[in-house]
Formats: C-alpha cells, structure tokens, sequence
C-alpha cells in the first residue's frame, strides 16, 4: 500500500479545494481521486491541476531560459517537486460518501490514492439494477463507470465536443446499453449518420423510419410553420388560415371535404385536411363560379385578396414540396415506439422547416402521450419512460431564434421528469445552443472542446464544472470525456468505451475505397466495368 500514499496537504487549505506537495517521485494525475486524512472523517477529493518546480529555482532572478546552464552547473540536478490542487468532492464514513465537507483538510493530512474498491462502489450501478456502462475512469481502467438510468431520463443529457471528438460513438454506446435493458429510445438522425446501425443483442430491435405526417394530425400552428405564416410576421394570412383549417375540419366531420376537393379540381384522398384548406382557399377566390353564397368560403373585403392570394400560392407550393413526407392517415413516428427497441428517424433528405416541424411535433406528441398516461387520460400501451435524441442539436434549438423544436425540448426540459421523457442533445457548437435548454440537460458528457468561447458557455450551463477541469478541455484526446451530473454521483474523467456494433458514419476511410475503386477497374473488363456502373 506505501505506494498509494502520494503526499501531505500544503497551509491554506479549504473545504472546497486544498494544495498538496507530492513525495520526492510521485507524479499525480489529472482526474485521478484520493483520500484525504481529515479531522472526523476522511475526504475524498479529485486532482484538478499538477504543477511541477524546483526548490533550488524558485528564486525569480534565476528563472531564465539562457541562464539554465549555469543553474545546472551551481545546483546539479535541482529537485523535483510537484503540486497537486486538489477539489474536495464529499465526507467518506465507513466507505461511502457523506455529504459534503465542512472543515478545511488539515495541514500536514496524509494523502493516498484512493482505493480503486472504493471508487467501484461509488461508479456501480444501484444494489439489484443495472446501470449504463459508459466506459472507464481515464486513470484507472479497472474501474468502469456506470451511469443511473433513472437520473439520466429524469435530469436530461447534453453529450458535447468538437467534430470527431466521439459524440456519435457516446450516443450509439447508451443507446445499446439502454435498448439491451429493455428501454425505448427515438434518434432524430439529421444526417442520416446511423443507417444501417447494428445493435447486438438477443432482444434488441432497430426501426428506420422516414418523417412521414399526416397533415390532418397538425395544429394550423404547425402548419402555418411550413408555410412560414404567424400570426406575427402575416396576421391576416394566418387569420384566413385559421378560418379555412376551421372550416376544413368541420366539412371533414361532415364528410363533404370531398365534394369541395372537386369542385376545386384538385386531386387528392377525400379525408386530406391540407387539400381541403386549399380547395377552400382556391374556392373563395373565385368569385366567378358564384361561390359567394356559399357559407362554408372565406368571406373577404376586396382589400385583403392580395394576401388570400399569397395564402393560395403558399398551400399550394407546400403540397407540392412536401408531398411524399405529408401523408394523410400515415400515422405518426411514436406509434412505432416499444420497448427494447431504438426508432431512428432519418431526417437526412428534408429541409430545415421540415425537419423542425418534425422533431417539434414527434416531441410534443410523445410528451403528450407520456403525460395521458400518467394522469389516465388514456394511451396506457405507450411504451414509457423513453428518450429522445437530437443530433445536431444547434440547428433545431439555436439560441438565436424560437424554434418550434426549441419550444417542445423546452417543456420537455422542464416536464418530461414526471412523465418519464428524457432529452438528449448532442452538439457541436456548443455557444450556438439556446442556454435555456442547454442549462437544463443537468447531466453532461464533454470530449473535447476547443474553442474558449464554447468552453465558456459550457462552463456557464454546468453546475459542477471547475475551472480547471474547463482547461483541460482542449487536451482531451478522442472519446476521453469530463462526465458530470447526477447520473455519475460525483464528477469523472472517463474513456468511453468503443461502440462494438455497426453504427455507419464514422469517418471516411479515402485511401481505402479509392484503392478498391480502382482494383476493381483494373481487374474487369471494359464492358463489365462499365455495366457495373450503370453506363
Ligand atoms: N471512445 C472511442 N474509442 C475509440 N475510438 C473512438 C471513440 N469515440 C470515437 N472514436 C472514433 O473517432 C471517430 C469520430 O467519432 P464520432 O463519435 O463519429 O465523433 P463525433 O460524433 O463527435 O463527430 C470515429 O471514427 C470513431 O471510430
Ligand atoms: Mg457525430
């Protein structure tokens, strides 16, 4: 055990951090835990920084680079001294943590290298559960980090770093874990980066779906979102929206939406709501058919045509942009959800109004659902709790506008613990993320990240976060990760673990697939070649 020991606490210490001088060989590491010998208690604590000097060169005027010839000729080999700061994390009574410090660690305490049974039980998953096996400690790979399933649903998780910092391969190790438990997970995959990913267990279920909608399930909000009408940026084009989605709704009941359909010469299924919004815009604009008595048209002074018009041309183009993704009685994305079964949703092919209408009402709905169930309001098969991923995360909820898919991860953030929906955002522009949403994913996985202005926002929206670890940020290398938030317990550097199925969109391997290319050019003849090529 003597050589777990790896020194004594300097003068000024406090209960939140204290100094400690290494003995003569020991060289402490960043992110490594130990013991400190307190008053009552012992402390556990974490290196947050490792200083190296020399006694016989602390004197300033010999701290000069050409002088350092002359220093080694007047010392000999100088000293070697080491400082650790070391950032207090709880009381430990007969092996578990307790709380949190009180009283500075004493001057002259004893300083050990905590025991790696000790950490084993503080990173284990709960007595009788399993928990998610993320990777292990960076500085011990005997210890492996578990995180709590519950904390993890009910506290939210942002998974942040620069490209290629291993996001995506976090992402796909905690959906394994939690799909082999038996959870219910949906991935937002924006560019399409998880094609064709493998889960690799008895049970394990994956579904790709294509963003289908039925229009006839979409508030006139959501719809006016496609066709970029609010109430704020075209009041009365949203206000004669409304009217005809009132009205289309009414002939829906009464079954003559398609009568309407017709008589406007428009092609579509007799139940389509969108198509009847625009038989009755297209109606009311043609006077000439003598429509005016009829009560169901929008009823309009001459002033206002113009903007009846650009409503017209609006429903028009969105059908016709939108029509292999807006599918009347499709059904929607969650009813595809269940347990021990990953949905991926691959928004790869639409645009970005789409892709937040999308997200926003996939989210909204499960949300709605998660909470009939709850309060008994029906849809008791809907397969709870369950997580949602946004790659991309920026994009859908940026922090300078109010996006549809920022208002849902909004209520989700603050509503989703008591109905069993958690959030995780994965991103890699931090500082471009709404700090509202970002501040409430309590729990976060943070590889490496570069950019100060990102680091200083990440440090803003995290609670547990010191400066230090901050700093160390830049120096992380890939999957290596600061992993903080009531899942963990207590702060951890950890190596993530590598994603051992097929997850698609890793980084590309070039000179490989132009070798084989071209091996197989070589290798066929010409007329061979060029059938497999398709001419
Ligand atoms: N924990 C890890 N261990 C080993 N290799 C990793 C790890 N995480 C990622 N990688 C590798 O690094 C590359 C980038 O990882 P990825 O997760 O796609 O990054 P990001 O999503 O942050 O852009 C991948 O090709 C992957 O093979
Ligand atoms: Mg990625």
């Amino acid at each position: 055990m003597e050589n777990d020991v790896l020194g004594r606490i300097a003068p000024n210490s406090t209960p939140v951090q204290a100094d400690m001088i290494s003995y003569q060989g020991v060289v402490p590491k960043v992110g490594d835990y130990v013991v400190v010998e307190g008053d009552e208690t012992d402390l556990l604590g974490m290196i947050s920084n490792v200083v190296r000097g020399a006694l016989e060169l602390a004197r300033s005027d010999l701290l000069q680079a050409n002088y350092y010839d002359t220093i080694l000729e007047v010392v000999g080999s100088p000293s070697d001294w080491l400082k650790a700061t070391i950032r207090m994390i709880g009381k430990l009574k007969s092996k578990k943590l307790a709380g949190l410090p009180r009283a500075p660690p004493p001057t002259g305490a004893l300083v050990k290298r905590a025991p790696a049974e000790l950490l084993r039980q503080i990173f284990a998953p709960p007595p009788d559960k399993e928990g998610i096996k993320l990777g292990n400690l960076l500085t011990r790979e005997d210890v492996t980090i578990h995180l709590d399933p519950n904390e993890l649903i009910s506290r939210h998780l942002a998974i942040l770093a620069v490209t290629g910092g291993g996001k995506s391969n976090s992402v796909a190790v905690i959906l394994y874990e939690i799909i082999r438990m038996g959870g219910v997970a949906i991935l937002f995959d924006v560019h399409s980066e998880y094609a064709g990913m493998t889960l690799d267990c008895p049970h394990c279920e994956i579904e790709t779906i294509d963003p289908i909608l039925d229009p006839n399930t979409l508030s006139v909000e959501e719809l006016g979102k496609l066709m970029k009408i609010t109430y704020d940026n075209a009041p009365k084009q949203f206000i004669y929206l409304k009217a005809a989605f009132r009205t289309a709704k009414e002939l829906l009941i009464r079954e003559k939406l398609g009568e309407y359909l017709d008589k406007a010469e428009l092609r579509a299924d007799r139940d389509d709501l969108l198509a009847g919004i625009h038989a009755l815009v297209k109606l009311s604009l043609m006077k000439e058919k003598n429509n005016e008595d009829d009560p169901y048209l929008l009823k309009f002074s001459s002033n206002d045509r113009g903007s009846i018009e650009s409503l017209l041309a609006k429903v028009d183009f969105i059908r016709t942009k939108y029509d292999r993704v807006l599918k009347p009685a499709a059904g929607e994305p969650v009813d595809h959800l269940n347990y021990g079964k990953l949905l991926i949703v691959d928004l790869g092919q639409l645009d970005s109004d789409l892709t937040d209408v999308v997200v926003g009402k996939t989210l909204y709905t499960i949300l709605y659902r998660a909470k009939a169930k709850i309060i008994g309001r029906g849809y008791l098969d809907f397969p709870t709790p369950v997580l949602a991923v946004l790659e991309e995360a920026h994009t859908l909820i940026p922090s300078v506008e109010y996006t549809y898919t920022s208002q849902a991860a909004s209520s989700i953030a603050k509503e989703g613990r008591k109905f069993g929906v958690g959030l995780c955002l994965v991103s890699q522009r931090p500082k471009r993320l709404n700090s509202d949403v970002l501040s409430q994913m309590v729990n976060k996985i943070i590889l490496r990240v570069v950019e100060p202005d990102d680091q200083a926002y990440i440090r803003r929206a995290t609670e547990f976060l010191s400066e230090e670890m901050i700093s160390y940020l830049p120096s992380l290398n890939v999957g290596e990760a600061i992993v903080v938030g009531p899942m963990v317990k207590i702060p951890a550097l950890v190596k993530v673990r590598f994603f051992k199925g097929k997850r698609g969109g890793e980084s590309l391997k070039a000179y490989e697939m132009w070798r084989e290319g071209l091996r197989k050019r070589l290798s066929a003849t010409p007329d061979e070649y060029y059938s497999s090529i398709g001419d």
